[in-house]
């Protein structure tokens, strides 16, 4: 599918008002879906949190990141499940590196040890695993370990590279 958009028409700012579409998306992706207490919590940190939807037409995924003190921390990236494959994830994620390599100099997250999509897709951005969560998702519904995957130096020029590269390749630069 051709998605002639820019990043900045497709992937906009997340406000309360879409939290319905959002949590019904989590609902068929998450055994345990964030609440709506917890996405108006972290709506409510424009200070220190980024979260996007994507709406190429309707609203089909969403991801979020957490500026900490040392480091962007991923803390979801989802996509509604019949529009997976055609780099709505991968423009998310681009939006928050692009934000990141702003404000920290790395970028982390944790992803379960079973979810080989995105590790894949978190590869594309540079990031590598560098160690294992034991019972991360304990509890979860999840395969219980997490991979932890980071990229450092996201600030020097060779970074930018990267996500220009992926820009273009997504055909939203
Ligand atoms: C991970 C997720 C966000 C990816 O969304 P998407 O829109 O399909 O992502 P994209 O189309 O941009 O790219 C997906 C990548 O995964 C790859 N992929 C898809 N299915 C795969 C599989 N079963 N095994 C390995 N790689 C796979 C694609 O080839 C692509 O990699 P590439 O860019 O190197 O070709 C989506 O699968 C999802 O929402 N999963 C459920 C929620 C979740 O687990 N989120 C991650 C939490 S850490």
């Amino acid at each position: 599918m051709s998605l002639p958009m820019t990043l900045d028409q497709m992937i906009v700012p997340m406000t309360s008002d879409h939290l319905p579409q959002v949590m019904a998306i989590d609902a068929q992706c998450y055994p345990i879906p964030w609440s709506r207490d917890v996405y108006e919590a972290e709506l409510a940190r424009p200070e220190d949190r980024l979260y996007v939807i994507a709406r190429p037409g309707q609203l089909v995924g969403h991801a979020g990141v957490a500026f900490e003190e040392n480091e962007a921390h991923i803390t979801t990236v989802t996509v509604s499940p019949d529009c997976r494959g055609q780099g709505i994830g991968a423009r998310l994620f681009l939006a928050l590196a692009l934000a990141a390599c702003r404000r920290n100099t790395s970028l982390a997250l944790e992803v379960s040890a079973d979810n080989p999509a995105a590790q894949a897709l978190y590869r594309r951005f540079g990031l590598a695993p560098v160690g294992i969560q034991r019972g991360y998702y304990k509890n979860m519904g999840l395969s219980p370990d997490a991979v932890v995957m980071r990229a450092d130096n996201i600030q020097q020029p060779d970074y930018a590279d990267r996500l220009i590269k992926i820009a273009v390749e997504l055909d939203c630069a």
